[in-house]
């Protein structure tokens, strides 16, 4: 799966993703393909659970940032101002004795090899990580064209439609979630480093004057997400400002997860100046300036950016949900036992309510419960099995809330509720039902 080795909890985590149908490996039945990656049900629902949140925070609940929803592949001159096809490259070296590949800016020795101390290594050379296909009928150079590197490139071709469109007026940004592709060289960590995934980026355009104060305002608040919305604690993360920036870039910034096998950038915010409209308005030959009506000036947008790869957030949450504790059993001999739980908070949480009938004759009054919630949360009913099993295979995928409906639930027209991290049951109506788990389940 991975060509590094990686330790214990990242491979119990891995094999929870392939065993609950989270995530696995794509085209698995040709041997699998290096870098590409399938969610399950499970991982789906997680994926755009944690997209919506994003979505919500970033766009939804502003009235200064709109969206965008773009073509993966542009013109090909998009990647030639952008600087992709000329310089998104890695210099790579291989050892000849062991065949391992390295990034040489990554080695403490470029001369010698990290792994088996080999000094007989290839030359460096130069990998292009944008990966091309052809456009049109014939497979020449003139028709190649590239599958996007990063979502952020056709923002800043719209930006001039989009603000006409909508009548916004700096500042203002644009967001878009969509797929990005890079031919990495050495694919990794899971689905941390992947040669294709998704990327939630926003491009908040702004003038000169008073970036800055952009460019803090969007670190606290990206900060504050984790907090606030993914609820990591605080000490997992971790603010890693660049020491060398571009020279068009004002300041740099990467938020870090402690992953398990160690500090790796979430996300980046970047003030990228006005590096991006400058090339396309100079590769385009179109004037892209912006009529500010305040002090009728015209001048090229600054952007302050925020990216972060859908995958590598998740990847995070997964990580950051991962616990073994202990719980009864109803093992022989037993007391209580491991238990595999994963604390997704109920908002991203894939299932957030299970319906358990305590006998195989409740099983249609359970569903007839479950009925009268799909759509409002995600649910699932779980009917094999004892109860206690049930549990452990709902805690496993992070279902906060299981409610069980047992024979007296006929009687007294309550059903039981079992919180996933305190392992707590408490009787609750079935009429306050709905305003119980509304609360809970959706903050
Ligand atoms: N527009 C700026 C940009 O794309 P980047 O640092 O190259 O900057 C931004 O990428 C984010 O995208 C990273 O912080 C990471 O979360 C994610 N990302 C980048 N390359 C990735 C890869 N190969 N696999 C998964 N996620 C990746």
């Amino acid at each position: 799966m991975s060509e590094q080795p990686i330790d214990t909890c990242m491979e119990k985590i891995v094999s929870l993703c392939k065993r609950r149908g989270f995530v696995f490996q794509s085209s698995e039945i040709y041997g699998g393909f290096n870098g590409f990656w399938d969610y399950g049900p499970y991982g789906i629902a997680l994926k755009r659970a944690v997209e919506r949140q994003w979505w919500l925070y970033m766009v939804e609940k502003r009235n200064n940032v709109v969206g965008l929803d773009s073509s993966i592949i542009c013109h090909p001159k998009v990647w030639k101002a952008s600087g992709h096809v000329d310089r998104f490259g890695d210099i790579m070296c291989d050892c000849k004795q062991c065949k391992t590949r390295f990034r040489v800016d990554q080695m403490p020795d470029p001369t010698t090899c990290t792994n088996c101390g080999s000094k007989d290594l290839t030359p460096p050379r130069e990998f292009n990580l944008m990966m091309k296909t052809y456009v049109g009928p014939v497979f020449d150079e003139e028709h190649i064209a590239y599958l996007r590197a990063e979502t952020c490139q056709p923002i800043f071709l719209d930006f001039h439609s989009i603000r006409i469109a909508t009548r916004m007026q700096l500042p203002f940004g644009i967001a878009q979630v969509g797929k990005a592709f890079r031919n990495e060289i050495t694919p990794r960590m899971f689905t941390f480093r992947s040669r294709e995934f998704s990327q939630m980026e926003m491009e908040f355009f702004c003038a000169d004057e008073g970036s800055m104060e952009w460019f803090e305002y969007w670190r606290q608040e990206r900060w504050n997400f984790y907090l606030n919305v993914l609820k990591f604690p605080v000490e997992k993360l971790h603010l890693h400002p660049h020491d060398k920036l571009a020279h068009y870039a004002k300041a740099a910034v990467d938020i870090e997860y402690e992953f398990p096998f160690g500090w790796g950038e979430l996300e980046g915010i970047h003030h990228r100046g006005t590096w991006d409209m400058s090339q396309h308005q100079q590769f385009s030959e179109q004037d892209l300036q912006y009529l500010d009506q305040t002090n009728n000036t015209r001048y090229l947008p600054t952007v302050v950016e925020t990216s972060v790869g859908l995958d590598r957030m998740v990847l995070a949450i997964l990580c950051n949900a991962y616990d073994e504790d202990r719980a009864p059993t109803q093992k022989e001999g037993m007391e209580d036992d491991v238990r595999v739980v994963l604390h997704f908070p109920a908002t991203i949480a894939p299932v957030q309510v299970a319906f358990l009938p305590l006998s195989k004759k409740l099983n249609q009054n359970a569903q007839d419960l479950q009925a009268k919630f799909l759509g409002r949360y995600r649910t699932e009913l779980d009917v094999t099995g004892n109860i206690g099993k049930r549990y452990r295979r709902q805690d496993e995928i992070g279902t906060p809330y299981c409610v069980t409906f047992d024979f007296d639930s006929l009687e007294d027209n309550a059903v039981t509720v079992r919180e996933r991290d305190s392992m707590a049951q408490e009787r609750i109506p079935i009429d306050n039902l709905r305003a119980y788990l509304d609360e809970k389940v959706l903050g």
